[in-house]
This record gives C-alpha cells, sequence and structure tokens, in this order.
C-alpha cells in the first residue's frame, strides 16, 4: 500500500501543469496519501529539494501558467550517479511512488529510474508541443495555440494595412501541432510542419499561378520545419518574389506563458487525479492520456518511443482551406 507520493514538473514548463500538480494532491488526499512536491524536476530530486503538499498549497494556483514547483532540464540524472543519489533521497523519506508532469525526456527519466531502484512512476502529458503518443492532447497545448492564435489575429491587421507577407514562426521543437492548428484556425494561407516533407516547393508554385485579390498573406512555419525555420523560408520566398514586402515574426516563448484555457485546466485535472488512482492501485511505469475524451494509459516505452503523428483529417482540410 502506498502511503506518500511525490509530484515534480520536468522539461519545458505548459500551462495547465498548476492544475495538474493541483490535482494530484487533492486527489492524494482522497486515496488517504501524503503528497510532496519537488522542486525544479530531477535536480530538485537530486538535491532532495521536497516538501510536504497540502490541500491548502495548491489552492488559488489553478489559474496561473508556469509551474509553483518550478522545472528544469537534469543533465546529472542522465546518469546513474545522478539517479542514484535521487533514489536515496526519496527512500529515505519514504516516498514510494512518483507522479511526473512533462514530455518525452521526464517520462525517459522516470522509466530508467523505475527500472533501476523500483519507485513506480505514472506520468502526466506536459508538454506545449502536443508531440506525446498515447494522448490526443497535453497540457498547455491548447492554451498555446488560443495565444498563436491571438498573435496571428494582431499580425493580421497590420499585414493588412501594409500590404505585407508575413511568415510567423509558431514553437514546435521536432512537431507541427501548434502551427497546424494556429494555422487552420488563424485562416493562414500556407503552413508548413516537419510531419510533411517538400512542401515549399509545391506552395511557390502554387502562390505564383493564383489570381490574387488580397495583398497581403499570413503563412505559419513550425519553428522544427525540416525546411528552414520562419528567417530561412522567407528568403527562399523573397528570392522567387522580390517584390513582396515581406516580415518575420517569432512568437518563441510567449506560447509557454499565461492563464491555462479552460480545456487545459480540465484536462489537466483529469490526467493529474487518474495518475494518483493508477498509483493507489499499483500501476507503474505508464503515462496516462486522453485518447478519444477517455483516459487511457500507454507504458512509458512506447510512449517514448512511437511517433504521435498530426491528425490527417485536419491536415487534408488544411491544404484546402490554405489556398
Ligand atoms: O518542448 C516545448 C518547447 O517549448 C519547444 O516547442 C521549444 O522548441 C522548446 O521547448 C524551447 O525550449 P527552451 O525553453 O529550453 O528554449
Amino acid at each position: 500500500m502506498l502511503k506518500k507520493i511525490a509530484v515534480f514538473t520536468s522539461g519545458g514548463d505548459a500551462p495547465g501543469m498548476n492544475a495538474c500538480i493541483r490535482a494530484v494532491v487533492r486527489a492524494g488526499v482522497h486515496y488517504g496519501l501524503e503528497t510532496y512536491g519537488i522542486m525544479r524536476g530531477y535536480e530538485g530530486m537530486i538535491e532532495d529539494d521536497i516538501q510536504l503538499l497540502l490541500p491548502e498549497s495548491v489552492s488559488n494556483v489553478i489559474q496561473f501558467g508556469g509551474t509553483i514547483l518550478k522545472s528544469a532540464r537534469s543533465k546529472e540524472f542522465t546518469t546513474p550517479e545522478g539517479r542514484k543519489a535521487a533514489a536515496e533521497h526519496l527512500k529515505r523519506r519514504g516516498i514510494d511512488g512518483l507522479v511526473c508532469i512533462g514530455g518525452n525526456g521526464t517520462y525517459t527519466g522516470a522509466m530508467y529510474f523505475e527500472q533501476e531502484h523500483g519507485i513506480p512512476s505514472i506520468g502526466c502529458p506536459g508538454t506545449i508541443d502536443n508531440d506525446l503518443y498515447g494522448t490526443d492532447f497535453t497540457i498547455g497545448f491548447d492554451t498555446a495555440v488560443n495565444t498563436a492564435l491571438d498573435a496571428i489575429d494582431k499580425v493580421r491587421d497590420t499585414a493588412d494595412a501594409h500590404n505585407r507577407v508575413f511568415f510567423i514562426e509558431v514553437m514546435g521543437r521536432h512537431s507541427g501541432h501548434i502551427a497546424m492548428n494556429a494555422g487552420l484556425a488563424g485562416g493562414a494561407e500556407a503552413i508548413f510542419i516537419p510531419e510533411r516533407i517538400d512542401e515549399f516547393e509545391t506552395f511557390i508554385t502554387r502562390y505564383g499561378s493564383k489570381k490574387r485579390k488580397k495583398a497581403f498573406s499570413i503563412f505559419i512555419v513550425a519553428e522544427g520545419d525540416e525546411e528552414g525555420n520562419a528567417y530561412a523560408l522567407a528568403e527562399k520566398f523573397k528570392k522567387v518574389y522580390p517584390e513582396s514586402d515581406t516580415r518575420v515574426t517569432v512568437l518563441g516563448h510567449i506560447q509557454r506563458g499565461g492563464m491555462p484555457t479552460a480545456n487545459d485546466r480540465i484536462l489537466a485535472s483529469r490526467l493529474g487525479a487518474h495518475a494518483v488512482k493508477a498509483l493507489h492501485e499499483g500501476k507503474r511505469s505508464l503515462a496516462v492520456g486522453v485518447v478519444n475524451n477517455q483516459i487511457t494509459f500507454t507504458p512509458f516505452e512506447e510512449a517514448i518511443n512511437r511517433k504521435k503523428d498530426i491528425n490527417e483529417q485536419l491536415w487534408e482540410l488544411a491544404t484546402i482551406l490554405t489556398r
């Protein structure tokens, strides 16, 4: 029977992480568990930076972006020595279960940790990139898309006023989920994502052959696009269309902050509570997710190694509408 669990956030922060932490602590109370918060992800685990979280410790946090537990990407935890130091601290404190909130690197750390030291983990998908297998949506993705959309709408005003072409770069280190969704919702004329290759040549031909009534254009580029980032694509575009008044806007970390949307708060609450329920029931080494609006569990190994593709129906729609 578990008695004490700990929760932490690791990797890039995502809006909704606080709602998830809150759900873990409050679900912990429901299942009769004591819950601890580990500061700065695996770094805090190695440094024994751990504190008891009471239900009131997580009051008035559901609406905030960032993470009250802070986050980090720990190099030391990738070494067996780092993981050993962390395990010693947890065992001394009697912590016998973990809820980790983060992305692929977070799950990988938790999987090795359990294999080496036997402390079970359940992972909650927390990343704005939405690039984790085993869940339709990750915590923070919906907020990031809405933040990008708000910026796209604003750029559209000035693009229209000056008859300019804008390449807007959104986040997504290896994935185009934010680009595709923000591009679709923002009425972009083209979307460039790493999951679909050679889009740029097709686009250049299509753009030139169009009878253009409107003089401005909005193109969305995922930062990880295989053909280059927004600056690189804008340069290629200007070579073919030197008469265009072309600008680049990189949205960057603005997409990682802000108040989480209702969807992200609800998703984070569901995932956090189900992670604790799973630990309580003796489940381990699993990532909790929501697929077709149902809670699902995917082994860490599968969640880490399988690539989540973009939604093909949405991509088809995007190719029809971005004309
Ligand atoms: O993984 C989330 C993410 O926001 C990516 O989209 C982005 O490439 C990366 O993190 C940025 O990381 P950092 O904040 O370390 O620069």
